[in-house]
């Protein structure tokens, strides 16, 4: 039977499979070569990391701030939530509320690994034992699957939002799944329950599988996690796009408009507020790939 304190102590597979991991220099601890770079540049790209890192993390309360100040507009169905029939509109603001909160959780779970520098790339914790590393490891571990567990419930809520509000007999049906955003948007759940699902099975200890997995599942799930958030980040893009476009956000114009920013302030509150959010999730988009990415040694 595999003793249950054997992978607390011990190096875990993945990090000894990493390349720039050196075990002869100590067998238990992480090592300060772990990402096998040294260089000046390299370090240079380490400090950018860790600012996308932190940069990525403020911007997440920041997007739920103003996706919640976007529902309040009087331009969304009225303004704020409901989950009564025949207000749909309100009914359906809980779709863009817990999508964004969903995706402003996922960006401090994808990241809380290199934030505590307990990410296998990292040499931040050179210093400390084994067992601190181990117990630091466990508890980002423990935070990463909550995170990614009430991302799934939230995502069914907000599922279940906008297939009340479009099949409400009081305020009038509305067709189901018509959109491209639907579209990516279907793909993106399926791909993020599997990548859950998986994960469980793989990595929770659960049904006797093995806490660590295997390097190359290890590999697998990082890389299919970043295209989830990735592809999470082009979803909520076009759910803004589509809603935008039954605010309405042009202004009426009888002569060209030849500088826009001038009328700058017609285009409607609503709108401006959505703009606001979409370029955050851009720039969280952007931030937290880059913090994730993992350069070769230069
Ligand atoms: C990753 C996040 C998101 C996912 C996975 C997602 C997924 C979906 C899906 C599958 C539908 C189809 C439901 C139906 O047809 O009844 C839908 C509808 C809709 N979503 Fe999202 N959504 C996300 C975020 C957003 C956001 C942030 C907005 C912004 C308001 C939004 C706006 C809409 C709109 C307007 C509809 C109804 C029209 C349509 O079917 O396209 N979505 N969403």
């Amino acid at each position: 039977m595999e003793d249950p304190k054997a992978d607390e102590t011990s190096t875990p597979d993945w990090l000894q499979a990493n390349p720039g991991y050196n075990a002869t220099e100590d067998s238990s601890a992480p090592s300060t070569q772990n990402d096998g770079r040294d260089s000046t540049s390299s370090s240079f790209l380490q400090r950018l990391q860790k600012i996308a890192t932190i940069i990525s993390l403020l911007l997440s309360p920041i997007s739920i701030i103003l996706v919640s100040l976007w529902v309040s507009q009087k331009a969304m169905g009225g303004g704020g939530v409901s989950w009564k029939q025949g207000d749909s509109g309100r009914v359906f603001n809980w779709h863009p509320v817990l999508m964004i909160t969903a995706y402003a959780l996922m960006n401090v779970g994808v990241l809380v690994f290199r934030a505590s520098g307990t990410s296998a790339y990292q040499s931040s914790l050179a210093s400390s034992s084994a067992e601190a590393y181990s117990r630091k490891r466990g508890i980002m571990k423990s935070i990463h699957g909550t995170i990614w567990s009430l991302d799934f419930i939230f995502g069914i809520v907000a599922m279940l939002a906008v297939f009340k509000s479009h099949n409400d007999p009081i305020s009038g049906y509305i067709a189901n799944l018509y959109s491209f955003h639907s579209w990516v948007g279907i793909l993106v759940l399926s791909f993020f329950t599997l990548q859950f699902i998986i994960g469980i099975a793989s990595f929770s200890g659960l049904g006797g599988a093995s806490r660590l997995g295997t390097p190359l599942l290890m590999e697998i799930h990082k890389y299919t996690g970043t295209y989830i958030h990735i592809l999470a980040t082009a979803t909520i893009m076009l759910g803004i796009q589509e809603k935008e476009g039954f605010i309405g956000c042009s202004y009426t114009v009888n002569a060209p408009d030849l500088f826009p920013l001038l009328n700058y302030g017609l285009i409607p509150s609503a709108c401006k507020i959505s703009h606001g959010l979409g370029l955050v999730i851009l720039a969280m988009g952007f931030c937290t790939n880059f913090a994730l990415a993992r350069f070769p040694a230069i």
